[in-house]
């Protein structure tokens, strides 16, 4: 029998799996790479802006041995998408069999990037965080909301303050949690909604300070997870114990680039990684009175095992899915 690539869309993706599991996953992907299971190039990023084309786009390796499986996801921001009323990111994935190359699946890779990034923030508050009753999101995208969809489903919380420069994209945000068991609140001053927080997630498309150090509180968490630089070189540099998922790709993108890049960061500054946390390899928050800052840029694999389970439930099932001999 001809093996076939099957082409999977996203209604196919929310189909097959919930967000329970993406978040269940995000937690056991970080496992496995701190038990050495996965191979993980740092992404690569194609930046077209010098030919005048309004986008770049980060090729994402990886190799997961307990799920037999290699693949990439190519995921980029493109800011013409907004005047066409699409999100600013987008994701595509390519699954292959990691011992003869062939291309088990083309899959829309959105819903997975979406979740997969929100379950970031949530696994690791739930290893670093001192409390979670009030959390503030500066950033009320897309991203953002996702972020708060993953840590409602297994944090308590009980306030949640939105700040964005944009007034109606905070609105739009509360309005997207109509049922929600917590308090949300829409703040004019990211200073107003930081001071008192217990965790604080930066995730804008901004490259500007958002977060200066005196607004953080003992025993605060915060979580820069945009693509450039969120928080000030103080806080970072005056928090008790600094984290990134993954060390190779932190220093040189989202909030530490810079830092990296004056001399100011290296690879000695960090406690650990996000995954040696999860599996215990390294300790996370000594007491209640740390600050502790997070960098999470976002890893590959996770997509991959995400996309993976879609994959194997789908083919378990043998419902009619696209398709087609790469060789016809
Ligand atoms: N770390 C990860 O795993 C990961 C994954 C995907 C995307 N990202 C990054 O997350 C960021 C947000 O992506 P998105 O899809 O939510 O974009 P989005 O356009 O939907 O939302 C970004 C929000 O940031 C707000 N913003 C911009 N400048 C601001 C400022 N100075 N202060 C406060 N708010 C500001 C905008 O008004 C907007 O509401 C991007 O940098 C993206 O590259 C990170």
């Amino acid at each position: 029998m001809v093996e076939k690539t099957l082409i999977i869309t996203d209604k196919q993706i929310k189909e097959y799996i919930s967000v329970e599991d993406a978040i269940s996953l995000v937690e056991q992907t970080w496992r496995w790479y701190s038990e050495g299971k996965i191979i993980m190039p740092s992404k690569v990023t194609t930046n077209m802006e010098t030919a005048g084309v309004y986008g770049w786009f980060n090729s994402m390796p990886s190799y997961i041995a307990p799920l037999n499986v290699a693949g990439v996801k190519i995921v980029g921001g493109y800011s013409n998408n907004l005047k066409r009323g699409m999100p600013y990111i987008k994701a595509n994935m390519l699954l292959t069999d990691p011992d003869s190359g062939f291309l088990r699946a083309v899959m829309c890779g959105d819903w997975i990037s979406n979740y997969r990034t929100g379950a970031q923030p949530a696994i690791a508050a739930k290893y670093l965080a001192s409390k979670t009753d009030v959390v503030t999101i500066i950033g009320a995208g897309l991203q953002g909301f996702h972020c708060l969809d993953c840590m409602s489903r297994i944090l308590n919380i009980k306030e949640v303050r939105v700040c964005d420069i944009n007034v109606e994209a905070r609105e739009r945000f509360i309005a997207r949690f109509p049922n929600a068991p917590f308090k949300l609140i829409s703040c004019d001053s990211n200073e107003e909604g930081c001071y008192g927080a217990d965790v604080v997630i930066t995730i804008t498309s901004a490259c500007a300070v958002l977060v200066e150090e005196p607004w953080i509180k003992a025993g605060g968490l915060v979580m820069t997870m945009g693509s450039y630089t969120e928080i000030s070189e103080e806080l970072s540099l005056k928090s008790d114990k600094l984290f990134v998922d993954q060390i190779a790709q932190g220093l040189h993108r989202g909030n530490f680039k810079e830092m990296t890049e004056k001399g100011l960061i290296n690879e000695k500054s960090f406690a650990a990684e996000l995954p040696d946390v999860v599996t215990g390899k390294a300790g996370g928050r000594d007491n209640d009175e740390q600050r502790i800052v997070a960098a999470i840029v976002g890893m590959g694999c996770l997509d991959l095992a995400i996309a993976t389970e879609v994959y194997n439930r789908i083919v378990a099932s043998k419902d009619n899915v696209v398709s087609v001999n790469m060789l016809d």
